[in-house]
């Protein structure tokens, strides 16, 4: 059985308000033998205030709750890594709750956060590729009066406070590169268009396409899910077509790509040039190490404490305009001039 504050109290033989006097530091005239007896019970009992009685009191918890959609995907192992050393530096603790893709465990994590008191939710999976599945998820946000602030696959049409990376420039960038090395069949590896963070990339790939004057084909497309299979599914349709290149929609397809060319005897960049997106920890030490285009994680990550910190502070306050992040083109070795 947990011990209480009245099991300290008791055993210490002083009021339960000396007991949270003492716990808490407080600077009030309380003897050093008191102190000593309240510290010495509290030990004994291994008593933990607990936080949601804490938060009944001081209406404060000092935790966020973090909600995201794959954790076994390093781009949000990494997003999770530095929204947790952005929050604990700012005295925050993170709980997080991964949802694997799935609309109703994200919002039983929204309904499960609330109940526990956090003081503030980061969600990074407002957007679902069936719509119906994003307006459940809006109108229980609404619902639950609890500061929220909506990163990476944010919600197209809401309000919500929101930091995301142009995703429409980081499918531009991915494809003018390819497009200035000469290549004019460029296949794409895409996660479900229904999410906008993919819908954006493409249109990015579209606008590349037309200040080239290259057509687009529909049949140079290949739509899966923002995972490796997608790329090892994608390889025998897209060489089927002729392209000379390959934009994945994340470094996760491009690995897939990797690992089907070994069974085609074909090599990145002499048979195909390769480019991914999210410059995830392994795209560097690949071989030939993978040109990508970098979101810039570490300041998604900053600027998206800040801004529930702030609105933890003032709920009442507007909601800021979207925070849009430029993302960054890392040409490696995946990628050469066609000749
Ligand atoms: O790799 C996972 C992808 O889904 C990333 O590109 C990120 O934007 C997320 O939405």
């Amino acid at each position: 059985m947990r011990a209480t504050i009245k099991d300290v109290a008791r055993r210490a033989n002083v009021s339960t308000s000396t007991v949270s006097l003492v716990l808490n530091n407080k600077s009030v005239p309380i003897s050093q033998q008191t102190r000593d007896a309240v510290f010495k019970a509290a030990k004994e009992l291994h008593y933990r205030p607990n936080q949601l009685a804490v938060g009944l009191v001081t209406n404060k918890t000092n935790t966020i709750g973090l909600i995201i959609p794959d954790n076994s995907n390093p781009f949000f192992a990494a997003l999770s890594n530095q929204i947790e050393k952005a929050a604990s530096s700012n005295g925050y603790s993170i709980i997080l709750g991964n949802t694997n893709n799935s609309a109703k465990s994200t919002r039983n994590y929204l309904r499960i956060f609330t109940d526990h008191a956090v003081d503030g939710i980061i969600l990074a999976q407002a957007d679902f590729s069936v719509p119906e599945e994003g307006e459940k998820c809006m109108q229980l946000i609404k619902d639950l009066h609890i500061p929220i602030v909506s990163v990476d696959r944010i919600d197209k049409g809401s309000n919500l406070n929101s930091v995301v990376t142009d995703q429409k420039l980081a499918g531009y960038l991915a494809t003018r590169h390819l497009l200035n090395l000469g290549h004019r069949r460029i296949g794409c590896a895409t996660g479900p268009l229904g999410l906008s963070n993919c819908q954006n990339r493409l249109l990015g790939y579209q606008k590349a396409l037309a200040e080239f004057d290259v057509p687009f084909e529909p049949n140079l497309n290949y739509e899966e899910n923002l995972n490796i299979e997608c790329g090892i599914h994608a390889l025998s349709t897209l060489l089927g077509q002729n392209v000379t290149a390959i934009f994945a929609f994340n470094d996760l397809i491009a690995y897939g790509v990797y690992k089907e060319l070994r069974n085609y005897n074909l090599s990145v960049p002499d048979d195909l040039s390769l480019v991914g997106l999210d410059d995830i920890f392994l795209s560097e030490i690949l071989q030939p190490p993978l040109t990508t285009v970098a979101q810039p994680v570490n300041e998604i990550a900053e600027n998206v404490v800040e801004r529930i910190i702030e609105q933890i502070a003032s709920p009442g306050r507007t909601a800021q305009e979207p925070l849009v992040l430029e993302p960054i083109l890392k040409v490696r070795g995946s990628t050469k001039r066609l000749v």
